[in-house]
């Protein structure tokens, strides 16, 4: 996979990606990541990128010329172009699954108030939110969203089975997950984990993952399939927490 980045804060990028599994991923070249100077590719003689906004309104706009000359530097034609912005829609595991089956995706950073809109009606392919809260720019946006894919290519976690278990993998959040000691601080890990019964261990982890999920986010029990002993389990779930 190639990433490229536009930016006007290459450092940003700097430990976030040179760091752990993103940096590995890099070393051992599954994945390509590039950054280009939104600045650079202004025409302005002061390298300015941006300018006051038509029809007036406080704040600044990203000029349209230096980021269309920064994504005409690229193979932008053939590359899924992505701008990250609080306007877009919101990013999940399903998003990042599908942006992990690409082989190169561009994306732009904005700041100030956004960039001229001509930029995303016409060059960019998704407007992309990371949620509901307003970030000063683009960049730790684009490197969520960037990580989250980056571990789904084959080869960066090694292990291909601890997707399965993770939140989000199916649409329930994660049960609960326990290390040595055995006893910390007077507080044991569930007796059920030592019992070495692997029936009653995934039994556990289901009721966790589900009663976890019921508690935190019923909303997302909405958008899966659940088996029948699923719904049976929901069903106990709701008489205990009703109690
Ligand atoms: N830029 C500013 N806020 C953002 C957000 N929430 N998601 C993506 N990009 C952004």
């Amino acid at each position: 996979m190639k990433i490229d980045v536009l930016t006007i804060f290459k450092n940003m990028f700097d430990t976030v990606m040179g760091e752990s599994i993103m940096g590995r991923a890099i070393d051992r070249n599954i994945v390509a990541v590039n950054y280009t100077d939104i600045r650079d590719f202004s025409n302005d003689k002061h390298k300015r990128v941006d300018d006051y906004p038509f029809g007036g309104g406080p704040g600044m706009v990203m000029k349209p010329e230096p980021i269309y000359n920064a994504l005409s530097s690229l193979d932008y034609k053939n590359a899924r172009v992505i701008y990250m912005s609080p306007k877009g829609k919101v990013f999940n595991q399903n998003l990042a699954r599908e942006l992990s089956k690409e082989e190169h995706i561009i994306f732009i950073c904005g700041h100030y108030e956004g960039i001229d809109n001509r930029i995303i009606d016409n060059y960019v392919d998704d407007e992309i939110s990371i949620g509901d809260y307003v970030l000063t720019g683009g960049e730790l946006a684009a490197m969520v969203v960037m990580d989250s894919i980056i571990r789904l290519l084959p080869g960066v976690l090694g292990n291909e089975d601890s997707f399965k278990d993770e939140s989000h993998y199916e649409g329930l959040l994660e049960h609960p997950q326990y290390t040595r000691p055995r006893v910390f601080n007077d507080i044991s890990v569930p007796e059920v984990l030592l019992s070495g019964n692997h029936k009653k261990i995934e039994e556990w982890k289901r009721y966790q993952s589900l009663m976890l999920t019921y508690l935190r986010r019923k909303d997302l029990l909405e958008n899966i399939k659940l088996s029948k002993d699923d719904k049976k389990i929901l069903e106990d779930i709701k008489k205990v927490v009703e109690k």
